[in-house]
């Protein structure tokens, strides 16, 4: 869960960070610097010196209002950041006037926010008023002049506020109401509080301990890299599998990042031994066994060419990979993902997974909070270890990977060509259906491949929507895959949810 903290430079926006932190995950961001794409928790608009009256003041992104409406995305706006809100909505801000800076009184009505009617002794420091409240917008709270300090939406989740509830002084604070009353966010799961647990853990790995761990260019084993490549230094130790399973280009591409990125790492080619072992495997679930059994090899024949003793594995298996792979006590075994099932039995290392315990947005989150990771790896979409072995039913072999990768290429070029549409995707991929349909190519029937698309947005991947993306947009693919991938005639497009489906097709 996020929260965006917009500082308008008020000299307290550190101090609703804090508020927010004992809570919550934050970021705090300039205005300038945030353009509403992804869907965010809460929003938190911070006062500033500035007003509203002047056109060349700061003010948020145009696209703010609107998109946290569609998306019923909560906001709370402090001082300016209120002023800011009724401004949009069409009320009227008064400059100068009902200065008031210091203690005022608070006398609140029942309400979302508030809940009750009581007094607080709360502090302010503004120069502007609103005198005139937009349509939409209910009073619900007032100083002792009689002046309305504080509002609520009647139907969307907006709060606004005058005074400034995140200093010490002020008893009534409407930021953590905010956060409990109408944006619903839980308490216990704060970023700090991962923090101290995964430095918790790094205290297990003793003085002269060694690492190994397996990188895959996803931000899971990328961010579990970084962590510990943060507590121990040249004594963990990288590898990449080239299995043969990777998207096009992916692991030259990946290596060169990771050695930016200070990682002592190394790029070992299995890609023959992998499809040896697979072939003439069907089964999606003997598929990852095997793929999973072929990677222990992998790290065990690099630990050896290692002149250190190896005592840890670290893994980058994150929350939805235990519950999807039966490792809670009331989930249900759905897939084996390749990180846990194939690993259990004899293993010759200890297995350390720092973010066994979090979602995806969260190991995002913690990311850019803690680690030092170009964004561009912290946004990339996720992608499973079994590789491309999971998006091919039926047997894997060298000339469908080769299908299945051209058609991917163009499908990740064309969606990396629009950030923005990119960055609100979970994962986009193509599966390559194990059956022909008859085509018509050049006036000639054709017997070839079908390809599907699969592109969704989920925040953790428990639960996915398939993306309607712009027909035309879905029609240049299309005619792209068709012309350029040779063997395919037919493009088709996964209109599924997670559940009932699961985003992977195997
Ligand atoms: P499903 O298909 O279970 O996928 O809805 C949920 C998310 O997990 C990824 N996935 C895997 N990741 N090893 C991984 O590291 C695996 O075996 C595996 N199987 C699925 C999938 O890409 C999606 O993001």
């Amino acid at each position: 869960m996020t929260i965006i903290i917009l500082d308008f430079g008020s000299q307290y926006t550190q101090l609703i960070a804090k508020t927010v932190r004992k809570l919550e995950r934050h970021a705090i961001v300039q205005p300038h610097d945030y353009e509403p794409r992804e869907r965010v928790d809460a929003i938190i608009i911070s006062g500033g010196p500035q007003t509203v009256k002047d056109p060349d003041s700061l003010r948020p992104h145009p696209l703010l209002f609107p998109f946290c409406e569609y998306h019923k995305i909560p906001i709370l706006g402090v001082c300016y950041g209120f002023q800011l809100m009724m401004h949009h909505y069409g009320g009227m801000v008064h400059q100068g006037g009902g200065a008031e800076y210091g203690y005022t009184t608070l006398n609140t009505i029942e309400s979302k926010l508030f809940r009750e009617i009581a007094s607080y002794r709360v502090w302010s420091s503004h120069r502007d008023v609103v005198i005139r409240f937009p349509a939409g917008f209910k009073q619900i709270g007032f100083n002792a002049r009689g002046d309305c300090i504080a509002v609520e939406h009647t139907t969307l989740p907006f709060a606004g506020i005058q005074y400034h509830p995140e200093v010490q002084h002020s008893a009534c604070n409407a930021i953590a109401y905010f956060l409990d009353n109408i944006a619903h966010i839980p308490k216990l799961w704060t970023i700090g509080t991962i923090h101290e647990d995964i430095q918790y853990l790094m205290h297990t790995i003793k003085k002269d301990d060694h690492v190994i761990c397996a990188l895959s260019g996803g931000v899971d084993s990328t961010v579990t890299a970084a962590i510990i490549h943060q507590y121990i230094g040249e004594r963990l130790h990288c590898v990449l599998v080239d299995n043969g399973l990777l998207r096009r280009d992916e692991a030259r591409h990946i290596i060169a990042q990771y050695k930016n990125m200070g990682l002592n790492v190394v790029c070992i080619d299995h890609k023959e031994e992998m499809l040896k072992a697979l072939k003439g495997i069907t089964d999606p679930e003997e598929k990852r066994k095997i793929i999973g059994r072929e990677f222990i090899k992998v790290f065990h024949k690099f630990a050896q060419t290692l002149d250190v003793d190896v005592k840890w594995l670290a893994q980058g298996t994150i929350y939805s990979d235990v519950i999807e792979s039966g490792g809670t006590k009331n989930s249900h075994t759905i897939k084996s993902h390749h990180n846990i099932g194939g690993l259990l039995d004899n293993l010759g290392f200890q297995i350390i997974e720092p973010l066994r315990h979090i979602f995806k947005d969260e190991v995002r989150s913690y990311a850019r909070h803690y680690l030092n990771i170009p964004n561009h790896l912290i946004v990339r979409q996720p992608f499973p270890g079994p590789g491309l072995a999971i998006r091919c039913p039926g047997e894997v072999t060298p000339e469908k990977l080769e299908i299945i990768r051209s058609a991917d290429a163009i499908l990740q070029e064309e969606l990396m060509e629009r950030p923005y549409l990119y960055n609100t995707i979970w994962q986009s991929f193509v599966i390559l259906l194990p059956i022909y349909s008859v085509g018509v190519q050049g006036d000639q029937r054709s017997d070839k491949n079908c390809i599907v698309l699969r592109i969704v947005a989920s925040q953790d991947a428990m639960t996915a929507n398939w993306v309607p993306l712009e027909s035309e947009l879905l029609q240049h693919i299309s005619t792209r895959i068709t012309n350029e991938v040779s063997g395919v005639n037919r493009v088709l497009l996964d209109i599924t949810n997670k559940p009932p489906s699961t985003i992977e097709w195997e």
